[in-house]
This record gives structure tokens, C-alpha cells and sequence, in this order.
């Protein structure tokens, strides 16, 4: 039991080496929370690491964290990764499937098919291939909360991000849809971030994106909610 109250519990976040996901993880590390965290650039997972442990006294060992490199787009990769979880007895109680990129600003008809397939590469089928591996660890388990970020854009439209629109769109519907095949003790939700100054929020909002707060102010709201989220909550989309 930890001092806030309710159990440690073992958090899975992908896209965890910057923005929401690395404050995400730093949060939930300092409440004595363990982490696996994941990302595809390995010297931001190092620097993660190294703050994370050389900050609160109160979290578990280092050695509980695990930070390892992984492109959701390799199911490969995912799958060696849950077979890595299963045997040292670590699958997650909760994941957040947080990697994710954004199109540079441009008309549909602009956006080169490279960048459109990207988008949809990590933002849709990163999510599959982690739902498709790790499911059924939980369902194993008989328990287990998945929360895909989505976005307001998954919910709404806008001009110049028609392909992060369409995936975010897609994520609201493939967590509806999981959470009506997924059995009793389970839960999968869509969870919109809200607003966030991350490279993200750059990327489509620049220079006004530093108008908005930072991740480190958005983390705890976040771990609040992530970690009361319940079965009663499967099939939900919440916004932080
Ligand atoms: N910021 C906002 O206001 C906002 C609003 C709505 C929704 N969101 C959603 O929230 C999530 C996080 O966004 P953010 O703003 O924190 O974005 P960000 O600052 O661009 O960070 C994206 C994260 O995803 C990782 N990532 C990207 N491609 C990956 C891949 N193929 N495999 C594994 N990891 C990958 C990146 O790490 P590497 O580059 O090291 O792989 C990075 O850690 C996204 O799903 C985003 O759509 C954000």
C-alpha cells in the first residue's frame, strides 16, 4: 500500500522518452508506482531513467522500472516485449498507449503518402499491436485497465491535421469496440490529454503552443485519473 493509499501498481507507457508520456512516468514513479517505459529514441529513455532514480526516495528500486527501446509499429518488437513481461512475472495493471506523432500542417492532398502512412502506422496500429499482445496477458490475469490516448481532435475536426484527426477518430472507435469484446475485470477506454505544450503541440499550434500549461503540470491530474480508473469505466471516452 502506498502513502497516498491503494496498491503499487505496474504502469506500461509507450511513447514514455518526452512530453506527456515522460511526465506521465515521472509521476507515477514518485507516487511508487513501477514504470515500463518505452520509446523509440534510447538515450531519452536513459535520461528518464536517470532522473527517475535519482529523484524520490519513496519509489520502488530502480531495478523494478524497466525503460526499454521499442517502435509500436514492429509487432514483433511489441510481442518480444510482452513475452519479456510475462517471464519476469511484470504485465502491466495498467497501460497507457501514449506513443504518438502528429502530420506537419498541410492540406490532405498535400501530405506526402509516406507521412500519411506514419501517421497512421504509429497512432492506429501501434495501439493493435499492443492490444493484440498484452490483452491476453491481462485477460490471464483477469484483470487490467488500457487507456488509449486520443485527443479533442478525435472528437472534433480541423483544418491541416486531417490524418492525426482520422487516427484519433479511429482510436475512439477501436476502444469502443475492444471494450465490448474484452471479458469481466477489464477495462479499455479513450482518454483526450486536454491540451498539453509538448514538440506535439509545436508541430500544429507553434509558437502559441508555449500559451498552454506543461506536462509537468498536467501529470498529476493525469495519474489521478489513470489510476482510479475501474471496470466501470470500460468503453468510456474521458477527457483529463
Ligand atoms: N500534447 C497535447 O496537447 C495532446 C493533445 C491531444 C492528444 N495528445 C496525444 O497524447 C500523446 C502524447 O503526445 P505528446 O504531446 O506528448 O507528443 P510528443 O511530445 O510528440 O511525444 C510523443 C512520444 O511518442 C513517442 N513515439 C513516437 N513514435 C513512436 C513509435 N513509433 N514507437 C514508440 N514511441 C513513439 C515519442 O518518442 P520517440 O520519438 O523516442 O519514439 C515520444 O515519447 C499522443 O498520443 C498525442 O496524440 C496530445
Amino acid at each position: 500500500m502506498l502513502k497516498g493509499g491503494g496498491p503499487a501498481k505496474t504502469v506500461m507507457i509507450t511513447g514514455a522518452s518526452r512530453g506527456l508520456g515522460r511526465a506521465l512516468a515521472v509521476e507515477l514513479a514518485t507516487r511508487g508506482h513501477t514504470v515500463i517505459g518505452c520509446a523509440r529514441v534510447q538515450e531519452n529513455l536513459l535520461s528518464l531513467q536517470t532522473h527517475i532514480s535519482s529523484s524520490s526516495s519513496s519509489s520502488p528500486s530502480p531495478s523494478n522500472h524497466i525503460f526499454t527501446p521499442l517502435d509500436v509499429r514492429s509487432d514483433s518488437s511489441v510481442q518480444e516485449l510482452a513475452k519479456l513481461l510475462l517471464q519476469k512475472k511484470q504485465v502491466p495493471d495498467i497501460i497507457v498507449n501514449n506513443a504518438g506523432t502528429i502530420n506537419k500542417n498541410n492540406k490532405l492532398w498535400e501530405v506526402p503518402a509516406e507521412e500519411f502512412d506514419m501517421v497512421i502506422d504509429i497512432n492506429i496500429k501501434g495501439v493493435a499491436n499492443v492490444i493484440r499482445h498484452f490483452l491476453p496477458l491481462m485477460i490471464e490475469k483477469k484483470q487490467g485497465i488500457m487507456v488509449n490516448m486520443s485527443s479533442g481532435w478525435g472528437r472534433s475536426a480541423a483544418a491541416e491535421v486531417a490524418p492525426y484527426c482520422a487516427s484519433k477518430w479511429a482510436i475512439e472507435g477501436l476502444s469502443r469496440s475492444v471494450a465490448k469484446e474484452v471479458p469481466p475485470g477489464l477495462a479499455i477506454v479513450a482518454l483526450s490529454p486536454g491540451v498539453v505544450n509538448t514538440d506535439m503541440l509545436a508541430s500544429c499550434f507553434g509558437s502559441s503552443a508555449s500559451l498552454y500549461e506543461t506536462p509537468e503540470a498536467w501529470a498529476p491530474r493525469a495519474a489521478d485519473m489513470i489510476l482510479n480508473l475501474t471496470i466501470a469505466d470500460n468503453g468510456a471516452s474521458l477527457t483529463v
